[in-house]
């Protein structure tokens, strides 16, 4: 008999459809149909013309010709991860939700994405990331759709479309890709004034992390939770990151987008394969829900705002853990939908206008993405919990539902579905009976929403003066790479009204004269925001152990202790091959290039590898300033990875000579001369702090 189709679990607890689908042990037609021969179309002779009648020939083609389907609008380009939230056990006076009681484990998916790129574009992209979390709970499920920045260019969601096709590449050549540094972005920003505070994060180092797992989340707008006995809070989410955050150099981020441009995917994947599960802590920020929508004079409702956390403080509710990649990435990664509309009794939504815009774009969008109304039943966006929606057919309905009476009120089906307070005795769970603000329909703003500058200065000013310096120069690219003067001016005079020295500065980078200066508040600086001056685990770090065939003997003993502290040794050498049982060589001179690592061991001596010209390879012509002999290319990673401001291990005795003959300082900050058996404390030590930036002083 045949089977219909049914819901079952995965190993991973997510629900899999099974019954027709890749289950048979042979190759099988669409109708699983046995194929013997998937190699050869039907033809009339073998030197004549293919015959209509061949169904597998059309049926393979037919398929194939419709695997693509419209990528996301915003977000195209994501990564994803599979993994478990465990509650704290904390919550109960602030919220009733049930996946936050006491030893609660929910199942969730993550999808991190660039905004601005095709699905196609690189991982490095200076751009915001999106932050995309699932929670399976057992109440349904609860989607935080949020991002690495935690505010937003625009405060009504109205102006979505405008900001969107501003920073899209130009409408006549499609160019740039995945690009904000061009006319049409600054031309936007520049014009519609809230989006300096955004930009202003863009512009700093967050907006180019060195990996997703390094990233600070933020659901941006401010949610409200309610707890059993119906007390109301306002609250702010935030994911904090075990590693800390940690950005690329704008070089790194620009080698990568060739060298690697699947950057970002490729670390998420690996550090799970490695079992360097990345972990965040959610927490929230709570503010009264008093009526006045304000904290501190910060206005909760205005997505382009945040709160300072030594305002108020981030409480953690629970650990989130990443530990499964995903099986397939387009039934899962591409699939998945997530909405900020999807709730959970004790979470519910603020007034804030970006988010009430939202609420209608997701599932408009997803019914075009998704091919129609019933894609809630793709096993990604499943939920855990039991689903009795009375919702009927539609495009590629998967359920066969039982009964004759989909509506309500019924008799037919004994009147069920029944409403939910009905069997838990309990008051609605949704929809918290919020007053409304006016009783006026108006399209205007409150006044609180008109000053767009003081949080760009706030941001600004609490960075550390290396931060600060890599701001001015991504505002000096960006704009450099605008052909409009106007635009250029009008950004720079943006500036003014942020910060008098930035201004000037990027004003000179682009040959323009300082703006006049404008009489600026000095806010108390929030130190929080600076990524600088902390020690963080390194778990999943990647150490690159450079050496040659003739020196490999070293390579197992430094490998084990690297890996024993959590690290990732990468072995690179002059040629492929293992340098011990499963002990493979994973970069050569030719394939390895110093982005990949954010540390180097060299295991010395160097010198130049047979393929060292460049004619075979261009790296080849780099320049090492002379002294002991060394392979070009190894110079070429040496001085990246120096200037990078990476971490570098030499072995006492081993590697004499070797910084030197590239033209480097050997006593520099993040360069460490020790014997073998202290290459992994080394290296603990000095990638702890994530970088030396202290090599490259800069002028406060
Ligand atoms: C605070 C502001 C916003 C944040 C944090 C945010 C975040 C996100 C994230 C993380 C995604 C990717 C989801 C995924 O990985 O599948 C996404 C997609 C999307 N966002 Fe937003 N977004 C914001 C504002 C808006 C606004 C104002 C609109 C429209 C009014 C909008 C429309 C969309 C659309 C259409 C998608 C594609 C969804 C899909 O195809 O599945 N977003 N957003």
């Amino acid at each position: 008999m045949a089977s219909e189709p049914q819901q079952q679990a995965s190993p991973g607890g997510e629900p899999v459809l099974s019954g027709p689908g890749q289950d048979s042990e042979f190759l099988t037609t669409n109708q699983g149909a046995p194929v013997s021969d998937t190699d050869h179309s039907l033809k009339a002779g073998e030197r004549g013309p293919t015959l209509l009648q061949d169904h597998h020939l059309r049926e393979k083609i037919m398929h194939f010709d419709h695997e693509r389907i419209p990528e996301r609008v915003v977000h195209a380009r994501g990564a994803g991860a599979h993994g478990s939230f465990i509650s704290y056990g904390n919550a109960s006076e602030l919220c009733r939700a049930d996946f936050l009681k006491p030893g609660k484990q929910t199942r969730v998916f993550v999808r991190f994405s660039t905004v601005v790129g095709s699905r196609g574009s690189m991982d490095t992209a200076r751009d915001t990331r999106g932050f995309a979390t699932k929670f399976y709970t057992e109440e349904g499920i609860f989607d935080l759709v949020g991002n690495n920045i935690p505010v937003f260019f625009i405060q009504d969601g109205i102006k979505f479309p405008d900001l969107v096709h501003a920073a899209k590449p130009h409408p006549d050549t499609e160019i740039p890709q995945a690009q904000s540094a061009h006319d049409t972005f600054w031309d936007f920003v520049s014009l519609h004034t809230p989006a300096q505070a955004h930009v202003m994060w863009q512009m700093s180092d967050r907006a180019i992390p060195r990996s997703l797992r390094m990233m600070e989340g933020f659901g941006v707008h401010t949610f409200r939770m309610v707890n059993e006995a119906g007390k109301a809070s306002l609250v702010k989410f935030h994911w904090k990151p075990k590693l800390g955050v940690h950005s690329l150099a704008w070089e790194e981020s620009q080698l990568a987008a060739g060298a690697d441009p699947d950057f970002h995917r490729r670390d998420l994947a690996e550090a799970i394969d490695a079992g360097a599960y990345p972990e965040w802590e959610l927490g929230v920020q709570i503010f009264p829900d008093d009526g006045s929508g304000v904290f501190e004079g910060i206005d909760l409702l205005d997505p382009t705002k945040f709160v300072p956390e030594e305002l108020a403080p981030v409480q953690p509710l629970g650990k989130m853990v990443l530990d499964r990649n995903p099986e397939n990435y387009f039934a899962q990664t591409e699939q998945v939908a997530f909405h900020p509309g999807h709730l959970v009794p004790g979470i519910d939504i603020s007034d804030d206008p970006l988010l009430q815009a939202r609420l209608f774009s997701y599932l408009d969008t997803q019914l075009t993405r998704l091919g129609g109304p019933n894609f809630a039943q793709i096993p990604i966006n499943s939920p855990d919990s039991p689903v009795n929606d009375m919702f009927r057919d539609g495009f590629h309905q998967h359920r066969v539902p039982k009964g004759i009476a989909p509506y309500k009120p019924n008799s037919l089906d004994g009147g069920c579905p029944y409403m939910s307070q009905v069997l838990s005795g309990q008051q609605p769970p949704l929809d918290f009976p919020q007053p409304v603000a006016s009783g006026k329909k108006v399209r205007s703003e409150p006044a609180s929403f008109s000053d767009h500058y003081s949080q760009a200065r706030l941001f600004y000013i609490s960075l550390s003066a290396v931060e600060r310096a890599h701001v001015q120069q991504a505002y000096s690219f960006e704009l450099g790479k605008c052909n409009d003067t106007a635009i250029r001016q009008r950004q720079v005079e943006c500036l003014a009204k942020i910060d008098t020295q930035l201004a000037a500065g990027v004003a000179q980078a682009l040959g323009l004269p300082a703006p006049a200066a404008v009489q600026l508040d000095d806010p108390v600086a929030s130190p929080a925001l600076s990524q600088i001056g902390k020690a963080w685990p390194v778990d999943g770090r990647k150490v690159g152990v450079v050496f040659n065939s003739g020196n490999h003997q070293h390579v197992p003993a430094i490998a084990q202790a690297l890996a024993e502290r959590g690290m990732s040794p990468l072995l690179v050498s002059a040629s492929g091959g293992e340098v011990a049982p499963d002990l493979p060589i994973d970069r050569t001179y030719l394939t390895a290039r110093s982005i990949e690592f954010d540390a180097l061991v060299l295991v010395g001596p160097l010198p130049p590898a047979p393929d060292a010209a460049v004619a075979l390879d261009a790296k080849a012509g780099a320049l090492g300033a002379g002294g002991v002999p060394i392979d070009p290319r190894v110079a070429l990673l040496v001085a990246e990875a120096y200037r990078h401001n990476k971490a570098i291990i030499t072995l006492d005795g081993l590697s004499d000579g070797l910084l030197q003959a590239v033209g480097l300082e050997d006593d520099a900050p993040g360069i460490a001369l020790v014997e073998l058996s202290a290459v992994a404390e080394s290296a603990e030590q000095l990638l702890s702090t994530h970088r030396a930036w202290e090599r490259f002083p800069v002028a406060e």
